[in-house]
C-alpha cells in the first residue's frame, strides 16, 4: 500500500483537503479538468477561501496536474467533483475508462455526492473494461469552514461496498488506509444503497432542522414569542442540542439545496409520493423565509426615493468566501429585480470584488466596498445576511448611526445585533424571529 498512487479527481474543497491528507502517507496527486483552478494550486494562490487550507497545501507533498494521463499509473482513484447532469459523470467515466490502459486492477472510490445507485451504475460501466474496477462508496460528511477539522478527526467513516470477495478486499484496503489516521472503531462498513443514502439523509436532517428553526420565526414575529428565548430552551433539551438551530434567512450553499433535491428525486422515482411531499417543506420553508425577508426589506424602502442599502455578508455561511445560493446573493437579486432605482454597497470578509462582479454580472448598482465603514456610508439601510464574527463584535453602531441617513434601518437575519440597544440609539430594527 506504501508505494500506491492515488489520483484524486476535482481539486475542490473535498479532493484538496483529503489529498492533502492522504498525501501523509501515500503517493497522492490532485487533477482538475480545471487548468486555472490547477494554477491556482501550484502557485499558492488557493482558488477559494478555506481557513488553514493554503497552509496545509503548502506544508504538502500533493502534485497537482490538470493532464489526466496522471490516471494511468493510478492504483487508486478518489471521485470528489461536482455534478449537475448525468453527461456530467458518464464523460467523467469515459475518460477514466480510456486513460486507465496498463494496470489490471483498480479501486474507484466515490466521495462525491452524486444520486443513490451511482456506485453501481460506475461498476456497471466497467464491466467490459479489460481491467477490473472495485467500486466504494465513502461519502464526505465535511463542512466548508471547518474542512480540515473534519477531515482529520471526522465523527465516522462510512465505507460502503458490494458483497464481492474483490469488493471486500478494496473495502479492506481503504479501511487501512482510513486507519493511519482515525481510530478503527469510527470506521463502519455498511452496504452501498446504506452509505450513499446516509450521506442524502444526514444533509436532509440538517436542512430540516434550520427550516424548522426558521418556520418558528415566522410564529414568532406574529406574536410575542421571541425566536431567542425559544432557542434557549430548545438548546438546553439535551434530546434536541443546539446545533443547526439558529434562526437566520435560511440555508445556501452548494450541497444542502441539491442534495434534498436528489433525495426528493428518489422518492418519486420510488414512487413514495409522501415521502418526497415532506423534504419538498424543508426546501419550500427555506424559499419563504427569504421572501419574508425580502418583504421586510421593502417595506423599509418603499418610501425612500433612492433607496440605498447596504449589505454585510455576501457569503452563504461564516469562514467561507463561497457564493453558490447564497441566500444574501439571492436576497439582493430579488430586489434589484423588483425596484428600479435601489443600490447597493456591500462588503465580506472572504469574498472577493471579482467574484462579487462576476455573481451580479458587473451590475452597475452594487458596489463592492472593502470594508464595513465604506458599505454604511450614506446609507438608508444596512442588511447583516452573513453570520461573520466580527460583525457580533467589530461594529461601532455609533459611528455606523452618524454615517447613515433616515430612515436608518438595520435588518438582522441572523440574531447578531442587540436589538434593544439599537433601538435606543434611535435605529428602526428588524431581526429574524425577535
Ligand atoms: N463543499 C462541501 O462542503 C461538501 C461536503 C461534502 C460533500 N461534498 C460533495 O463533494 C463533491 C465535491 O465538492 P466540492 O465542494 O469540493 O466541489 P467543487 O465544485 O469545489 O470542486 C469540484 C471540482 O471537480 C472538478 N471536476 C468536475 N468534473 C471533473 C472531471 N470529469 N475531471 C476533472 N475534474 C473535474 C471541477 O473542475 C471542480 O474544480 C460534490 O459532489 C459535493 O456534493 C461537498
Ligand atoms: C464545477 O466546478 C467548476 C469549478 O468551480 C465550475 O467551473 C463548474 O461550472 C462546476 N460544475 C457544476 C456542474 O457545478
Ligand atoms: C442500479 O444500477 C444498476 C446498474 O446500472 C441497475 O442495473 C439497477 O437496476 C439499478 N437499481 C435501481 C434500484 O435503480
Ligand atoms: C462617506 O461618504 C462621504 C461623502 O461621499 C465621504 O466624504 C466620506 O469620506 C465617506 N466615508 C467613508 C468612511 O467612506
Amino acid at each position: 500500500m506504501k508505494n500506491s498512487h492515488v489520483v484524486v479527481v476535482g481539486g475542490g474543497v473535498v479532493g484538496v483537503t483529503l489529498g492533502c491528507v492522504l498525501s501523509r502517507f501515500l503517493n497522492v496527486t490532485v487533477y482538475d479538468r480545471d487548468d486555472q483552478r490547477i494554477q491556482r494550486w501550484l502557485l499558492c494562490s488557493p482558488p477559494f477561501y478555506e481557513p488553514g487550507l493554503a497552509e496545509l497545501v503548502d506544508g504538502s507533498s500533493v502534485a497537482f496536474t490538470s493532464s489526466a494521463n496522471c490516471l494511468d499509473s493510478a492504483d487508486i482513484v478518489i471521485l470528489c467533483i461536482n455534478y449537475s447532469v448525468e453527461s456530467d459523470l458518464r464523460d467523467t467515466l469515459h475518460l477514466i475508462s480510456s486513460e486507465c490502459t496498463t494496470k489490471s486492477h483498480r479501486i474507484i472510490v466515490d466521495k462525491s455526492t452524486l444520486p443513490l445507485n451511482t456506485s453501481q451504475r460506475i461498476k456497471h460501466f466497467f464491466n467490459n473494461h479489460h481491467s477490473h474496477f472495485d467500486i466504494l462508496s465513502i461519502p464526505e460528511f465535511l463542512s466548508q469552514g471547518t474542512a480540515i477539522r473534519d477531515c482529520l478527526s471526522p465523527s465516522r467513516v462510512l465505507i460502503g461496498c458490494d458483497t464481492s470477495e474483490s469488493g471486500i478486499a478494496a473495502q479492506n484496503t481503504l479501511i487501512d488506509v482510513y486507519a493511519q489516521w482515525v481510530p478503527r472503531s469510527k470506521i463502519l462498513t455498511q452496504n452501498i444503497w446504506s452509505t450513499e443514502l446516509s450521506k442524502l439523509a444526514s444533509n436532509a436532517l440538517l436542512a430540516q432542522r434550520i427550516s424548522s428553526i426558521n418556520s418558528f420565526t415566522a410564529i414568532c414575529d406574529a406574536t410575542n414569542a421571541n425566536i431567542g428565548q425559544l432557542t434557549q430552551s430548545l438548546a438546553t433539551d439535551t434530546r434536541i442540542g443546539s446545533d443547526y438551530l439558529h434562526p437566520s434567512v435560511g440555508f445556501g450553499g452548494s450541497c444542502f439545496e441539491k442534495d434534498l433535491k436528489m433525495l426528493i428525486y428518489l422518492c418519486e422515482s420510488l414512487d413514495l409520493v409522501l415521502v418526497a411531499e415532506y423534504w419538498k417543506g424543508v426546501l419550500a420553508m427555506n424559499d419563504y423565509q427569504l421572501q419574508r425577508f425580502v418583504r421586510r426589506v421593502q417595506d423599509t424602502i418603499n418610501g425612500v426615493e433612492h433607496p440605498h442599502v447596504a449589505v454585510l455578508g455576501l457569503s452563504f455561511k461564516k469562514d467561507t468566501g463561497d457564493v453558490r445560493l447564497s441566500p444574501s446573493v439571492r436576497i439582493i437579486k430579488d430586489l434589484l429585480a423588483q425596484h428600479n432605482t435601489v443600490r447597493f454597497t456591500v462588503c465580506d470578509p472572504a469574498v472577493t470584488e471579482m467574484q462579487t462582479m462576476n455573481e451580479f454580472d458587473g451590475c452597475k448598482r452594487v458596489h463592492y466596498c472593502h470594508g464595513i465603514a465604506e458599505a454604511v456610508n450614506q446609507s438608508h439601510c444596512l442588511l447583516l445576511l452573513t453570520n461573520w464574527p466580527e460583525y457580533h463584535t467589530q461594529i461601532d453602531w455609533t459611528a455606523v448611526y452618524d454615517s447613515m441617513h433616515e430612515p436608518r434601518w438595520v435588518l438582522d437575519g441572523h440574531s447578531i445585533v442587540d436589538v434593544e440597544k439599537l433601538i435606543s440609539l434611535g435605529f428602526n430594527v428588524y431581526q429574524v424571529g425577535h
